[in-house]
């Protein structure tokens, strides 16, 4: 393959794919099309922005007539989709923006891709990147498998099933080549802080509250985003036709728990005395519908492709923790203006 249409590659997850195939495939042009809504930064990039082999187009997947002329001038063999709306607080309080961009977007590139590729699909691909939460919530045991029902509750988990049958309903009925993946909790560089891990990084960098929501013994399976990128490199190119795979981080934590391993690990950073950010943790009115617990079980992309995490979740942290340390200019940039709106509105905290 070569020429590779990423979305979202300004975003969190995207910008380590889109680093990791400029850089691994010296050979591919990757095109970046992303909208740089609030989520998505550019500043992501800038160690790769100037590689020959990596453009950038700032377009809306929702923008019908723009996907395709982006489509037939680019040519693309392949799709990595990953633009969406990704928040699911966001989600309850602007529903249909997921349901713009993630359902009628994600069917405007399916069309733009079987528009260009017509019936043949040789060397071609759509590869849809997901999530673990189109399955529901687990109780105390199990795990999501690949053949778990869907049962979203969120109108973000929802947004994301329903562009999942999409996907599938385009191998289906026109054969369209696809793979999907549904990943668990990703964490790492570049994480917009609206979600758990950097927000908690951010506060305690500032002595802010620490917003748990409800008694926070809520559970979640955290992946380092690199190993993510690594899984979408190998599924991309090795998974089979029409299937999907599962991609977790073997690494359940309940949220109060992992709020106070931050809370240790940014005090010995900080040199702040032992047990000093702890005492900012303030539990919050909960997240309605929120889902208790989710459970990955990657045994088939193990099995069949021989992909398992290779960041620790003390690496991953640690690093994680570096990163935010050495880039606060970039925090500090995505922190002023509407976040601030936004945090007063989702939070009432001073
Ligand atoms: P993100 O919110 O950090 O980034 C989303 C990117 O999409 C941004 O760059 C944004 O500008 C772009 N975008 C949004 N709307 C767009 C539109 N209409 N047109 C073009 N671009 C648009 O999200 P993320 O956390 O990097 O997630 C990426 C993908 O991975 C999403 O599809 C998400 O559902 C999925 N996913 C995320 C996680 C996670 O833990 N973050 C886990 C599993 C799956
Ligand atoms: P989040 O990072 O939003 O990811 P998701 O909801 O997609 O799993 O939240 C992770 C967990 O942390 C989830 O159980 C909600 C909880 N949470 C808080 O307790 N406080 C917060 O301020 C945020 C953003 C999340």
């Amino acid at each position: 393959m070569k020429k590779i249409i990423i979305t979202g590659g300004a975003g969190f997850i995207g910008s380590h794919v889109v680093r990791r195939f400029v850089k691994q495939y010296p050979e591919y042009t990757i095109l970046n099309l992303d909208a740089l809504t609030y989520a998505g930064n550019l500043e992501n990039l800038k160690d790769v922005e100037t590689s020959p082999n990596y453009q950038f187009i700032k377009a809306d997947i929702t923008d019908e007539q723009h996907i395709n002329r982006i489509f037939s001038d680019f040519r693309p063999d392949g799709i990595i989709h990953l633009a969406a709306e990704s928040h699911v607080d966001r989600s309850i309080t602007s529903p249909l923006d997921f349901v713009k961009t993630n359902v009628v977007g994600t069917v405007n590139l399916l069309n733009a891709a079987k528009n260009i590729w017509k019936e043949d699909f040789k060397g071609k691909r759509f590869h849809h990147v997901s999530t673990d939460e189109v399955y529901g919530a687990l109780g105390k045991t199990g795990f999501f498998t690949e053949d778990t029902r869907y049962d979203p509750h969120s109108p973000y988990s929802a947004s994301k099933a329903s562009s999942d049958h999409f996907v599938r309903a385009y191998a289906d009925t026109y054969d369209l080549p696809i793979v999907i993946t549904n990943c668990s909790n990703n964490y790492g560089p570049n994480h917009f802080p609206e979600k758990l891990i950097p927000l908690m990084i951010h506060n305690i960098i500032h002595h802010k509250p620490l917003p748990v929501y409800g008694d926070g013994n809520y559970t979640r399976d955290w992946l380092y985003v690199v190993d993510h990128a690594v899984a979408i490199d190998l599924v991309f190119h090795h998974g089979k036709n029409k299937e999907n795979y599962n991609i977790g981080g073997f690494n359940e934590w309940k949220n109060i728990d992992l709020v106070h391993v931050l809370c240790n690990l940014m005090d010995k950073k900080l040199e702040r005395p032992e047990g000093e950010s702890a005492k900012l943790i303030t539990f919050v009115k909960d997240r309605p519908g929120h889902d208790l617990r989710y459970a990955i079980d990657a045994t088939k992309i193990n099995k069949e492709l021989g992909w398992k995490p290779s960041v620790t979740f003390e690496e991953g942290l640690a690093k994680t923790i570096d990163w935010y340390m050495e880039n606060q200019e970039w925090l500090n940039h995505v922190t002023s203006g509407a976040y601030q709106k936004y945090y007063e509105e989702q939070y009432d905290l001073k």
